[in-house]
């Protein structure tokens, strides 16, 4: 039967990844490198000849404007964008703002890797102490969802793919049985909860994936929305660019 393709890509690095802050909801702006990562999986995606019909992202500019770049490289900056609170990055709670480096002094390297990677462990609630948990909470971008009452203080795996899958279930997998392109541009645990989803991963197995910040990678998928053999996350660079950023991400979360 039909096979059909969708592109994803986490945002590329943002003002918080390069102070190595746990950032979560707060609205970080991509770095200048993050705006370069764009540029270059744009490209990417044009060399290997990619024509979009839709693009979904996060409401958070670190993606939106990384998926801009994308497209404006493509010249298909025209395409229907929807942007949802759903594919937002996980909420990291009370860690939000804290150097991950000095958080893992603090805690233990184990801690932290647990608080960034387990899939029920959720990170501390963000609390009125917490700096930014005004910002957040105010925010304008969260001003269509999720419903005040239900606006998360933290956030594990488990409660961030609970979130994530309706949107994919009810929007997106009816637009790619229609048969559109459709590339999401959205965040590192966002998009590990949909691959955690699609690869049917174990707890321990999603504990060991990082995925690195502006490379494009693709799924493959049959009629039943499951991945066809060696159609899952098939990077758009070569595999030692993917290593090398993936062992970046990783070590975000080790002690100076
Ligand atoms: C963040 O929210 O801090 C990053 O975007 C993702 O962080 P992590 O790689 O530590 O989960």
């Amino acid at each position: 039967g039909k096979n059909f393709k969708i592109v994803m890509v986490r945002h590329g690095e943002s003002e918080w990844n390069k102070l190595n802050l746990f950032c979560g909801w707060y609205n970080a702006e991509l770095s200048d490198r993050g705006r370069e990562e764009a540029i270059k999986a744009g490209k990417a995606l044009k060399d290997a000849n990619y024509k979009f019909d839709l693009a979904y992202t996060s409401v958070l500019k670190r993606a939106n404007d990384t998926l801009s770049g994308i497209l404006k490289q493509l010249g298909q900056e025209g395409i229907p964008i929807t942007k949802t609170w759903r594919l937002n990055e996980r909420h990291y709670g009370g860690l939000t703002g804290l150097n991950k480096a000095d958080t893992v002094a603090k805690y233990g390297e184990e801690q932290v890797q647990i608080w960034r990677r387990s899939f029920d462990v959720p990170p501390p609630a963000i609390t009125p102490e917490n700096q930014y948990y005004e910002t957040i909470l105010n925010d304008p971008i969260y001003n269509e969802g999720p419903p005040k009452d239900q606006f998360p203080m933290f956030e594990s795996l488990k409660l961030t793919i609970e979130r994530t899958l309706p949107f994919w279930n009810e929007t997106v997998v009816p637009q790619l049985k229609a048969g559109k392109c459709i590339l999401i541009a959205a965040h590192g645990n966002s998009l590990r909860g949909i691959v955690k989803h699609l690869d049917q991963m174990s707890n321990e197995e999603i504990m060991k994936l990082n995925l690195p910040t502006g490379i494009p990678f693709v799924y493959t998928l049959d009629a039943n929305m499951k991945p066809v053999p060696n159609g899952s996350m098939q990077f758009l660079g070569d595999p030692e660019t993917v290593r090398k950023a993936m062992e970046e991400v990783a070590n975000q979360g080790k002690k100076k």
